[in-house]
């Protein structure tokens, strides 16, 4: 049976565009008899890494503090739900040029060096590997295949750098400018899904 985490980003959580594409694709793949593991970013923030976090990644755990301890449990607790997971979902709002600050704040908490990437002479090597990632982006403008879309290159950068290099982005643009292209918009994004539902296996 497949496995899927969910991530939702969106500061509206389910009301927001990125997180209503997202549950369509996920409730056609639990229909299938896919488990899925939601992680809602708005409901149940990730703190802002600090100096302090970071520092109870690098502790050693002869010398690790319970505050340090409870850090890493909660670091733990995340990579845990994304190693159990074979598929990723992903709800990506776009957000003054760039990606939530509260989906970074879960990137910095499971980026962690030795348990899901590693150093090696020929440069880092992810340990997330065997994944598969679908990517609904929400945008009020449009920026897809253009320079201006920071998003999709740091996505695939970021889930690269774990492992994970078979991603699928899902777009709905232009969602801000008027009904029309709202519709038009979304009405596509619709149809992608259509077409991505048959040949999750
Ligand atoms: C705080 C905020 C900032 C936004 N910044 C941008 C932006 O920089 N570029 C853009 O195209 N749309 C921007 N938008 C529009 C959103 O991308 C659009 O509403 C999208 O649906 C957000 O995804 P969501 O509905 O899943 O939250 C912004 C919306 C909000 C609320």
């Amino acid at each position: 049976m497949k496995t899927i985490l969910q991530l939702k980003s969106s500061i509206f959580s389910d009301g927001g565009q990125s997180s209503t594409l997202a549950n369509e694709f996920v409730q056609s793949l639990r229909e299938q008899g896919a488990r899925v593991i939601v992680r809602d970013l708005a409901r149940e923030p990730v703190p802002h890494l600090d100096a302090e976090r970071f520092g109870a990644f690098l502790s050693k755990p002869e010398s690790r503090t319970e505050k340090q301890a409870a850090v890493l449990r909660y670091s733990d607790a995340l990579i845990d739900e994304l190693r159990r997971a074979d598929t990723l979902v992903l709800g990506l709002p776009m957000y003054n040029f760039g990606v939530p600050s509260t989906l970074k704040a879960y990137f910095d908490h499971v980026a962690r060096a030795g348990v899901t990437f590693k150093y090696t002479e020929k440069g880092s090597v992810g340990l997330l590997t065997g994944k598969k990632a679908y990517v609904f982006a929400a945008r009020g403008g449009y920026y897809a295949g253009t320079p201006r879309d920071t998003q999709t290159a740091y996505l695939r950068d970021f889930l690269a750098f774990l492992g994970i290099t078979d991603v699928q982005f899902v777009y709905a643009e232009g969602l801000a400018i008027n009904e029309a292209s709202k519709a038009a918009s979304l009405a596509k994004a619709r149809e992608s899904i259509l077409g991505l539902v048959p040949a999750y296996a």
